[in-house]
């Protein structure tokens, strides 16, 4: 690891206490501010309480400043592209940023905001990039696109020291053939709070979304680690 610094380091160790929080991040797109509060508080309350706006809805930074004056979470930004969007997130009030995918100036300005970057990677090139960087957690996108847990389970055996936040295709169906890995820390996904239950204000069919998916991911942890 050449161009390990203080400042990745410290990133590095807040990635590892936001990827540790539970075993999925809700991946959010709201649209409306006066959403950020009641989708906060039911996924926080179902054991989830490490959540990414994406920044893909013109309200976002809002949404992320309200979210992250609710108690027990850690809100950040996703789809972090650029200098300036990691910027504005720090500003909102976002705890980190997720990116698709990682160029060295987007790592260079999340580091300058101290905005622990989860960086996105689908190659052993690009995950080897930011592990010289002094990174050992990567986002792994797009995971099903990209060869899904099998190529993770792949890159497990030469990058042993990198752990991955797989999203991108996720499903209740295929999460626990990810966190059945080792090199997994936890998952993403935005099945938890699709847009048409989230334009309805479907409050209950989140909640159940939500306890289910938390319930299936912390069962299978504490039978799969035990
Ligand atoms: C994203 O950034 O869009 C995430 O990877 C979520 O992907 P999903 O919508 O397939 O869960």
């Amino acid at each position: 690891m050449t161009h390990m610094t203080t400042k990745a380091i410290q990133a590095n160790e807040q990635l590892a206490h936001i990827t540790g929080l539970a075993p999925l991040i809700p991946v959010l797109v709201v649209r409306e501010v006066a959403h950020a509060k009641p989708l906060g508080e039911i996924l926080i309350s179902a054991g989830l309480p490490a959540l990414e706006v994406t920044l893909r809805s013109p309200e976002a930074l809002d949404v992320i400043a309200a979210m992250s004056e609710l108690p027990g979470g850690v809100v950040g930004a996703g789809t972090v592209l650029s200098a300036q969007h990691a910027k504005a997130a720090k500003e909102a009030g976002a705890r980190f940023a997720v990116s698709p995918g990682a160029t060295p100036a987007l790592i260079d300005a999340c580091e300058a905001e101290e905005l622990p970057l989860l960086a996105g990677v689908s190659t052993a090139s690009e995950a080897m990039v930011l592990r010289e960087r002094g990174y050992s957690f990567a986002k792994f996108f797009p995971a099903e696109a990209s060869g899904g847990a099998a190529m993770l389970k792949a890159l497990g055996g030469p990058l042993p020291d990198m752990k991955f936040c797989p999203t991108g295709g996720l499903t209740p169906d295929n999460v626990t053939d990810y966190l059945a890995l080792p090199n997994i820390v936890c998952a993403g996904g935005s099945w938890l709070a699709p847009d048409h239950l989230l334009a309805r204000q479907a409050w209950d069919e989140i909640e159940a979304l939500a306890q289910s998916a938390a319930t299936l991911t912390q069962t299978f942890r504490s039978n799969s680690r035990a």
